[in-house]
């Protein structure tokens, strides 16, 4: 990428800005907001899924966005990075003004997210994949399809910088292969490759361990750190809490469309508003034991899922 495409990142070896200062309290402005918001309201019939009255997220650091289930973090998501409508509400990145810009645009000026439920393309190739994370690069222009010279050195520069991040991401030997056959961790990992093709200022990660399985949990939290420690912005919206606390500068907790709570992962986890949240009047359980619980009664779905499915699978085979 030319230098004059180069988005401004603070260098890898500028001090990581300190937080723990910061008031704890919603919407708490930050010393160098990379994104900020104002009212941001989106309603699906009655309801409020998203209704945030002022957010700011800070430059250089990993902030978590948590919540349960339906508290409207992707929905947060969506609006943000173009791929929904607000009722209401503005909101601006690196002080440029977002409001009614398309994802590929918001893309292009630097802030990229992936999804909950990945979307590669099963039917592609893992390169094919990562090249088409490029778009809203140069050679997607007009004028340049009128010079292929200049389209066919991006083409090349974007598959060299393709496969320098599937080295990166230890995906260099499924190249080849359709995206449709990497198990549920290497899609994520392909999702994270991918939005770095347009070498994004901010990164925003729905639920990057959903589906992952832990021999892949400790590689993957690596390449989170390692996105923050080259200068990007990090927003991940995450259930696994010991990711949060593992990983996390920052973070914002929502319930019910609001920003309940802010502050550093110690802060957050002992606010009686945050273990509300989670868990309406019992405040006498820690949400350790409520991701304990959680993920048990997942096991136990995906056990009584898979028997039913194993004897859907016998059924079939009897004659
Ligand atoms: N397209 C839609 N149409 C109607 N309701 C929606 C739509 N998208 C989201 N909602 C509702 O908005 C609320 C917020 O949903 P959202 O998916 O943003 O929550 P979330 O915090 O990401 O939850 P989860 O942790 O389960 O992913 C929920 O009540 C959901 O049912
Ligand atoms: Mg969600």
């Amino acid at each position: 990428m030319s230098a004059d495409t180069e988005p401004a990142r603070p260098s890898a070896a500028a001090p990581r800005p300190d937080l723990s200062g910061l008031e704890p309290r919603p919407g708490v402005p930050k010393p160098d907001p990379i994104v900020k918001g104002d009212g941001i309201r989106r309603t699906f019939g009655g309801l409020a899924a998203v209704d945030v009255e002022h957010i700011e997220i800070q430059r250089g650091v990993i902030t978590a966005l948590i919540g349960p289930n339906g508290a409207g973090k992707t929905t947060l998501f969506n609006l943000l990075t173009g791929f929904d409508m607000p009722d209401s509400g503005e909101w601006s990145f690196n002080g440029t003004s977002l409001q009614r810009v398309a994802p590929y645009k918001v893309a292009r000026l630097g802030m990229v997210r992936t999804f909950q439920l990945t979307k590669v393309l099963a039917k592609l190739t893992v390169i094919e994949n990562m090249r088409l994370g490029a778009t809203g690069q140069r050679g997607e222009k007009f004028w340049s399809a009128a010079l292929p010279f200049l389209w066919r050195s991006q083409e090349e520069s974007n598959t060299r910088r393709a496969d320098d991040l599937l080295a990166r991401f230890k995906l260099d030997a499924k190249r080849e292969d359709f995206a449709g056959s990497l198990s549920g961790g290497q899609r994520k990992l392909l999702e994270m490759a991918r939005a770095l093709m347009v070498d994004p200022e901010l990164i925003m990660l729905d639920e990057p361990m959903a589906g992952v399985n832990p021999a892949l949990k400790q590689s993957l939290l690596g390449h989170v750190k390692s996105l923050r420690d080259e200068g990007r912005t990090v927003l991940f919206v995450e259930h696994d809490m010991d990711m949060v606390r593992d990983i996390s500068d920052w973070v914002i907790v929502m319930a019910q469309g609001q920003i309940v709570a802010e502050g550093t992962p110690s802060e957050v986890m002992s606010n009686p508003a945050v273990i509300d949240a989670y868990l309406g009047a019992h405040h006498d359980t820690d949400l350790t034991e409520l991701d304990e619980h959680e993920l048990e009664s997942e096991a136990e779905a995906e056990l009584n899922h898979e028997t039913s499915t194993t004897a859907d699978e016998h059924r079939k085979d009897a004659p």
